[in-house]
């Protein structure tokens, strides 16, 4: 059994939609293809299980750029909505994608407002850091990244939908369904036919979901950059109690919850930024339940993260300011203490930090853009 607490990817690639028709690309989604199912050399390790209070595994599925009115009138969609709970108050932290990545593993997107590559320090944690502290396993799923551990900016993959358009080329690491299959470039019928091909056959395979696991179906971001940022979110898999299958949940939750949510099930530390501001950071409510975490009533939603380039931060070139700590005192979900990365000076928070500096109008560019240059 593996825990799989965050799944993603980003995209970039500026093309149109295209109206295609879904093609299954196999007989099914554990048969490979020429254009489905990347080899395995079988090298995930076998890890021991480590129970949580509400689920032991979860698993993230995120799509791309589709409104949340379209996305619920979808058949696919409602289809799933009646096995799991449909969440319709879930925003997005920003726009456009790679931030909204960034935060639901790091619980913040650090003034963030496109989607170019980007390294950011090791002293900056993730949930990845406050996962392995606990020894939970945890892998990421990226369909067309050429290899394991791939982490250039961008990898091509023939379009099979059109095979007389150029190669997509894909961007950066995380990635889950591909381009196509993810509805950025199709339509949400599209990616409900891909759900109806890969996910529905995958939640009654016992390999996949059991009573302890908890798939949580989102969209990185609202495609209409000028409406309030939600996305529809279903939780599904077995760990979904009964009686709360084919209902709707309009507690207010953003991606932050996601990482608030693991942080409550396994009573981890916390990263002591969006994860633990508690307008933000909501626990899925079954979760909350089980775990005896008391939710923050939000009234109003309406435009808490409609931001977009106005935040100053270190990936932000016009309001810079250098990578700083996070609220060390913080309490998460979890209870655990704040994680603290190898080399993060403690003293050097938000409060102390310069004013945001415009290095665009110096002609400079933001310190962390491009690869890493070392390990
Ligand atoms: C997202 O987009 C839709 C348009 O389909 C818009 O009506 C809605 O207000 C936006 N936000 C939410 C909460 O769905
Ligand atoms: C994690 O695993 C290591 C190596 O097996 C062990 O030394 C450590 O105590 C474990 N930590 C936790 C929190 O279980
Ligand atoms: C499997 O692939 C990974 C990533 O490419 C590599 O590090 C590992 O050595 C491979 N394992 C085997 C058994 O070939
Ligand atoms: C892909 O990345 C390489 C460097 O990693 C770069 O030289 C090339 O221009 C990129 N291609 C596109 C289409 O962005
Ligand atoms: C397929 O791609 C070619 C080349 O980009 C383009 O001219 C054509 O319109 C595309 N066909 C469809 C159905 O989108
Ligand atoms: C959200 O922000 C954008 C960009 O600032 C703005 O154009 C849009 O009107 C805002 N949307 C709403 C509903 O206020
Ligand atoms: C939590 O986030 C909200 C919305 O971005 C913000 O207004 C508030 O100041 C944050 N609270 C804390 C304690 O940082
Ligand atoms: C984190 O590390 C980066 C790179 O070394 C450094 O610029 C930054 O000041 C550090 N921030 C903190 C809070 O330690
Ligand atoms: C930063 O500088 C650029 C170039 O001079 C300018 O276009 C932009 O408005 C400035 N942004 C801010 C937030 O000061
Ligand atoms: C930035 O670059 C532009 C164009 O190359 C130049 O005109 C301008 O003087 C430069 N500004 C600074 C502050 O160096």
């Amino acid at each position: 059994m593996y825990a799989l607490p965050t799944i993603l990817l980003l995209s970039a690639v500026l093309q149109v939609a295209v109206q295609a028709q879904f093609v299954p690309p196999s007989e099914g989604p554990l048969v490979a293809s020429t254009n489905y199912v990347g080899a395995s050399n079988g090298s995930l390790p076998k890890t021991q299980l480590v129970p949580g209070k509400a689920f032991n595994r979860i698993i993230n599925i995120w799509l791309e750029n589709t409104d949340f009115l379209s996305a619920v009138s979808s058949v696919a969609f409602n289809e799933l909505a009646s096995q799991g709970i449909l969440l319709d108050q879930y925003c997005a932290v920003t726009h456009p994608s790679e931030p909204n990545y960034i935060g639901a593993i790091g619980g913040d997107f650090f003034g963030l407002s496109d989607d170019n590559l980007y390294h950011i320090p090791p002293n900056i944690s993730t949930v990845v850091d406050l996962l392995e502290a606990k020894n939970i396993s945890w892998a990421s799923y990226q369909e067309n990244m050429p290899y394991d551990g791939f982490e250039g900016f961008n990898f091509s993959s023939k379009n099979y939908v059109n095979t007389s358009a150029p190669d997509y080329v894909f961007y950066w690491v995380f990635v889950t369904p591909n381009m196509v299959n993810d509805g950025h470039d199709t339509s949400v019928d599209y990616a409900g036919q891909w759900l109806d091909f890969w996910l529905v056959p995958l939640l009654s395979n016992p390999n996949f979901n059991d009573d302890q696991t908890l798939v949580v179906l989102a969209f990185d971001e609202n495609e209409s950059y000028t409406e309030n940022n939600c996305v529809l979110t279903l939780l599904l898999g077995d760990a979904v109690p009964q009686n709360l299958r084919g209902t709707t949940d309009s507690t207010y939750f953003t991606h932050y919850s996601l990482l608030s949510t693991v942080e409550a099930n396994w009573g981890l530390g916390s990263l002591g930024r969006g994860d633990t501001n508690k307008t933000l950071s909501n626990v899925f409510s079954f979760v909350a339940d089980a775990t005896g975490y008391t939710n923050t009533d939000v009234s109003s939603n309406s435009m808490l993260t409609n931001a977009t380039g106005t935040i100053p931060g270190p990936l932000n070139p016009v309001l810079y300011v250098p990578f700083t700590a996070p609220n060390t005192a913080a309490v998460g979900a979890g209870g655990g203490p704040v994680f603290i990365g190898p080399g993060l000076d403690t003293s050097f928070t938000a409060d102390v930090a310069p004013p945001p500096v415009n290095l665009t109008a110096q002609n400079k560019t933001v310190p962390w853009l491009g690869p890493r240059t070392s390990s």
